[in-house]
């Protein structure tokens, strides 16, 4: 376990612990702020994600910039993004439930780092893997449940959204949801939703 975050990030960045390293570009580590008080956690690197070494810059990624926006919330500032694993699975596969066992650590120490008070896990990999391994991502999204002091929710992945526009509103209340329990928390007040 790592107590520095630079040092976190870049014992990450060489690390070779599964099969992923060998076709990947780039390790995708996670970007944000390490203060912010809210994580996101998606699955793993895509192209896009894989060629430039940041979470969410392909189109899913561009959706999910304006579902943030809409409640206030920017990668920029104060939130953090980060993945199940770290490393695209090629082909864009899911993640083997081994890789995704080898990878969990380096998450694992980004939370203790980090100590949100909230983690939105996007999609079901996500949701199942941090919430509970038998989540229900269509009956259960939105709902928070709480886990050693953290509220956790998982929500529709963007992707998914991309493909089926008609669950865009749904996803959306998700986001209304998350806003109402930052309000709640008065996670925004505490200097822009990150850490004193
Ligand atoms: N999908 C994910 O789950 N994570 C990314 O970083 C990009 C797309
Ligand atoms: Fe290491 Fe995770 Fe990449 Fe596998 S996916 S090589 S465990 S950083």
């Amino acid at each position: 376990m790592f107590q520095n975050w630079e040092e976190l990030q870049q014992a990450c960045m060489r690390c070779t612990k599964c099969g992923l390293c060998e076709t990947r570009t780039n390790v995708v580590f996670g970007m944000g702020n390490p203060q912010a008080r809210v994580l996101f956690i998606g699955e793993g690197p895509g192209q896009s994600e894989d060629e430039q070494g940041k979470p969410f810059v392909g189109r899913s990624g561009q959706l999910l910039d304006k579902m943030l926006a809409a409640v206030d919330l920017d990668r920029n500032s104060n939130i953090y993004i980060a993945n199940i694993v770290k490393c695209r699975p090629p082909k864009n596969r899911d993640p083997l439930p081994e890789e995704q066992e080898m990878c969990i650590d380096w998450l694992r120490n980004q939370v203790t780092l980090i100590r949100p008070k909230i983690i939105v896990c996007l999609g079901r990999i996500a949701g199942m893997k941090i919430i509970k391994p038998d989540l229900k991502i269509m009956r259960e999204h939105g709902v928070f449940f709480e886990k050693n002091g953290v509220l956790m929710m998982a929500t529709l992945h963007p992707a998914a959204l991309l493909r089926n526009p008609n669950n865009k509103p749904a996803a959306f209340e998700d986001f209304l949801k998350l806003r109402d329990k930052i309000e709640e928390l008065g996670l925004l007040e505490e200097s822009g939703a990150v850490r004193a």
